[in-house]
């Protein structure tokens, strides 16, 4: 009787590589979740595997940061070296890479500035040239998730000019201006240094826009489409959906995983009846793909019992 099956399969888990550790560092904001070095995925990648899951998406903390965010599209990046390291040492892991700027630029911000605002054209050939170079070390797919107009047929065109047909894309095409990435910009120290990201990132309020963004997103190349945060928009979800016919991801956002870290820590709720329940919900609203930080936990989870999550 059963309508949902959450696989390990479909799980993809964020990792993220820090160009100035030499061993893992633990994660204060997202307990449970490590920075690694950028040839020191090993251990984990071996978990992922051994796991089922879909795959894994690489965030990266360089050592500098300048104006122009140059570190995201740098040959020997962090991110570049341990997609290359992974692909060599796991190639039968999908290596998903976010490209955005706001990890490697000095204020923050997703793009170039022009004063205090940010300047998108100018700022898509850069997102391309990331995308290129990411391509290049051993990337499946490439991850936009920078909220630029216009950047999945730019990457796109750049990459099938490279000689990347293969390479796909996965557009966080309906991405919040959302309170649930704090640990996330802790644990990448990507938080911006004036003003917010409400000129890119969309409102809260909005449903019928991200239906609009997502089939730009669709109409300009991209292979997969995302909505996040997810458990706050599974209403998104379900219109993102209906509205095309590419697979649709969902992050389960850093917030959303902190929180049901703090419930379990203050024994507020169990952590794995809480984690299955969320996921669960998501990939009931629509979500073929979904990205948490849960996901080696649930595939451990799942594999044990054949528990969805909401008795107890
Ligand atoms: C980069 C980016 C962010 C997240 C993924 N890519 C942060 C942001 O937009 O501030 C958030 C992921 C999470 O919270 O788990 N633009």
């Amino acid at each position: 009787m059963r309508e949902t099956h959450l696989r390990p399969g479909q799980l993809i888990l964020p990792l993220f590589v820090d160009e100035t550790l030499n061993e893992p560092a633990p994660i204060p904001s997202l307990p449970g979740q490590f920075r690694y070095p950028c040839e020191g995925l090993g251990a984990v990648l071996d978990r992922v595997a051994a796991a089922g899951l879909g795959g894994v998406i690489l965030f990266g903390i360089p050592e500098s940061k300048d104006e122009t965010g140059s570190g995201a599209w740098a040959e020997n990046g962090v991110v570049q070296r341990a997609l290359r390291s992974a692909a060599a040492s796991h190639p039968e892991i999908t290596l998903f890479a976010d490209v955005c700027l706001c990890e490697y630029t000095s204020h923050g911000h997703c793009g170039l500035l022009e004063g205090e605002t940010v300047d998108n054209d100018a700022t898509l050939e850069l997102l391309a040239r990331t995308a290129v170079s990411q391509a290049r070390a051993g990337a499946d797919f490439v991850a936009p998730s920078d909220m630029m107009d216009g950047r999945v047929a730019e990457i796109r065109d750049a990459l099938d000019e490279e000689g990347y047909l293969d390479t796909a894309i996965l557009a966080y095409s309906a991405k919040y201006a959302s309170g649930f990435y704090g640990p996330f910009r802790d644990a990448a120290g990507s938080a911006p240094s004036f003003g917010d990201r409400k000129s890119y990132q969309m409102d809260p309020c909005n449903v019928r826009e991200a239906v609009r963004e997502i089939v730009l997103d669709v109409d300009e190349g991209a292979d997969m489409i995302m909505v996040k945060p997810a458990l706050a928009y599974l209403d998104v979800i379900v219109e993102a959906r209906d509205a095309v016919d590419v697979p649709v991801a969902a992050y389960n956002v850093s917030g959303e995983y902190a929180m049901v870290k703090a419930a379990a820590a203050a024994g507020f709720g169990n952590e794995r009846v809480l984690g299955l329940e969320i996921l669960t919900a998501i990939a009931r609203a629509g979500a073929d793909v979904i990205l948490t930080y849960h996901a080696l936990d649930a595939a451990d989870w799942l594999t044990r019992s054949a528990d969805r999550g909401s008795e107890e």
